[in-house]
């Protein structure tokens, strides 16, 4: 039996990593088999992929060499970790996945969608989330969330409008394509939100 795909975005300090750790905990007690994951960086190549991709220090890194390195991330990703899991019938709950480099890349950075997703289908061999979930939540409150876990990374420098392109980007995406997407207001308390995700994601699973 094949397993099932789920991939979590949102903008930074969505909730995103709060999320997925209680959904898995919920879904292992349920007897699913869970594989959490997250991108980029969840293989031994991404490791080192996400050192220069995340670095503070690398100003300035031309928008096509970081749309590559993702790519390079994600390809390793479905090839070594999600394909696996999915073909022994296991739940795989991502941490970000190709929709956040079409809202990054493509709204945020203003690369051509549809050059990224045809790279991005050669990416993933045509892998698509059978669901994403959404966590939509202002700008502002999302960054201010992240503001004392330490050093910002290369995306936690960015400006406020470019964060608000993201998050219009996101919701843009979800729009398109409303059969795959699932979009939960992130600014209501961590428990309500995940059973929000947990109680969609169950209908999907089931249905
Ligand atoms: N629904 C929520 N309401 C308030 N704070 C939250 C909520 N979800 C997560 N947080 C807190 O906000 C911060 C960022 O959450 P995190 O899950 O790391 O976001 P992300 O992975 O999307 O960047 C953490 O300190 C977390 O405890
Ligand atoms: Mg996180």
């Amino acid at each position: 039996m094949r397993g099932f795909f789920v991939s979590i975005e949102g903008i930074e300090g969505a909730g995103k990593s709060t999320v997925l750790k209680r959904l898995a905990d919920a879904l292992r007690q349920d007897g699913y088999q869970v594989v959490e994951t997250f991108e980029p960086g969840d293989t031994e190549a991404g490791k080192r992929i996400r050192q220069i991709l995340l670095d503070p220090q690398l100003k300035g890194l031309y928008p096509l060499t970081e749309l590559f390195l993702y790519f390079a991330d994600r390809a390793e990703h479905v090839k070594k970790v999600i394909e696996p899991a999915l073909q022994s019938g296991k739940v795989v709950i991502c941490d970000r996945f190709m929709d956040s480099t079409f809202a990054y890349q493509g709204f945020g950075r203003g690369l051509d969608l549809e050059t990224l997703y045809r790279l991005n289908e050669i990416a993933t061999g045509g892998l698509k989330p059978d669901l994403t979930v959404l966590l939509d939540l202002d700008v502002k409150t999302g960054l201010g969330r992240n503001r004392n876990t330490g050093k910002a990374d290369r995306f936690e420098q960015e400006s406020l409008e470019f964060h608000q392109r993201v998050r219009e980007g996101f919701l843009e995406l979800s729009k398109d394509e409303p059969s795959r997407f699932v979009v939960v207001d992130a600014s209501e308390p961590p428990e309500k939100v995940f059973k929000e995700v947990y109680n969609r994601l169950l209908e999907r699973i089931n249905g």
